[in-house]
C-alpha cells in the first residue's frame, strides 16, 4: 500500500524563551548557535533532507530575524561579493520563493494550539512536525528515518525516545504496545504525567509524522496539562482509528531548550568538526586536568 507523501512540515516557533533568558530577552530562541549555526536551521536542513518541500513556520510577535534568516540579505551578499569573499556559508540557507510560509499563533496557548494554526496551510495531507529545541543527530537524519518508516505502516508516528523515570513527567509519554525492530505501536497517550503515574518512560521527542485528522481533533480544543491545549492529547484521539507508532531513532538527541543541553551539543558538534574541533578537544583536556 501506498501512503500519500509527507510533503510539508510545521515549525512551532512562537515560544517565548523564559528558560533561556536574558539571551532570549531580544532573540528568538530558534536563533541560538550551536558552534555556528542556528537552531531553527538545524530543523529546516533535517526537514529538507527529509524530502520536505514546504516549511510552515507558527511563529509570533518578536520573531523577524526567523524570517530574514531565511530571506535573502542583499548588504551581506553585495558586500561579501565585492570583497571577494565566499558566500558558501549562506548561499543554501535562503528557501526557493513562498517557502517557508509564516502563520502566527497571536497567543501561546500550548503547542497544540500552534500546530492546529498551520491548519490552512497543511490542508488535507500527512504532514511532519518538528520542535527546533531539540537538536538530532544522526545519518540518516531523525525525520529521514521517520519518513522512511511512515513508507511501510503509513498513519501517525512520533518519536520514541527512553528516558529515566525521574524525567517522564516532563515530557509526552507512550504507553507502548507490540515492537517491532525500531516501530512500536502506541496503544495511548499522556502528557506530562505525575510523578510515579507514567505508562513507561518513553517519552516523545520533538518529531512527528501526523495526519490531518488530528486538526480537526484541534478544532474543538481541550485544555490538559499545564492549562495549555496538548498536541499529545489531540493525538491520542486518533490511536485506534489509524495506525499509530513510535519510532526510536537511530541518533543523538540534544536537548537545547534546556542549558546544559544546549552546551553539551555545542560541545560535541565542536569536537566533531575538522577545523575548531581539535583546538576545542586541547581546551577541553587542559580545563579538565
Ligand atoms: C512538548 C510536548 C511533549 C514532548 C516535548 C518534547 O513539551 O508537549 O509531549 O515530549 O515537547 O520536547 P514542552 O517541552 O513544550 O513542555
Amino acid at each position: 500500500m501506498t501512503h500519500k507523501p509527507v510533503r510539508k512540515a510545521v515549525f512551532p516557533v512562537a515560544g517565548l524563551g523564559t528558560r533561556f533568558l536574558p539571551a532570549t530577552k531580544a532573540m528568538p530562541k530558534e536563533m541560538l548557535t550551536v558552534v555556528d549555526k542556528p537552531l531553527i536551521q538545524y530543523a529546516v536542513e533535517e526537514a529538507l533532507e527529509a524530502g520536505i518541500e514546504q516549511i510552515i513556520f507558527v511563529t509570533g510577535r518578536g520573531k523577524s530575524s526567523l524570517e530574514d534568516h531565511f530571506d535573502i540579505s542583499y548588504e551581506l551578499e553585495a558586500t561579501m561579493r565585492a570583497r571577494g569573499k565566499s558566500l558558501a556559508a549562506i548561499e543554501n540557507i535562503r528557501q526557493k520563493p513562498g517557502s517557508p510560509v509564516y502563520v502566527r499563533q497571536q497567543e501561546p496557548l500550548g503547542l497544540g494550539h500552534a500546530v492546529w494554526c498551520a491548519r490552512e496551510i497543511v490542508g488535507d495531507e500527512p504532514f511532519a512536525v518538528l520542535l527546533p529545541d531539540e537538536l538530532m543527530v544522526g545519518a540518516p537524519n531523525f525525520l529521514k528515518q521517520m519518513v522512511e518508516a511512515y513508507a511501510a505502516v503509513g498513519g501517525n508516528i512520533v518519536g520514541a525516545l527512553e528516558v529515566p523515570d525521574e524525567e517522564t513527567d516532563k515530557y509526552g509519554v507512550i504507553s507502548p504496545g507490540r515492537t517491532d525492530g525500531r516501530l512500536t505501536e502506541v496503544t495511548a497517550l499522556v502528557e506530562k504525567p505525575a510523578r510515579g503515574t507514567a505508562p513507561s518512560n518513553l517519552m516523545i521527542p520533538g518529531r512527528y509524522i501526523l495526519q490531518p485528522e488530528v486538526m480537526k481533533v484541534l478544532d474543538d480544543p481541550v485544555t490538559g496539562a499545564g492549562g495549555e491545549i496538548q498536541l499529545t492529547d489531540a493525538m491520542a484521539q486518533l490511536i485506534g482509528r489509524q495506525p499509530f507508532h513510535g519510532y526510536t531513532f537511530d541518533g543523538q538527541r540534544y536537548d537545547c531548550g534546556d542549558k546544559a543541553g544546549y552546551i553539551q551539543a555545542n560541545l560535541a558538534l565542536a569536537l566533531a568538526r575538522d577545523d575548531i574541533g581539535p583546538a576545542v578537544r586541547d581546551f577541553a583536556r587542559k580545563l579538565l586536568g
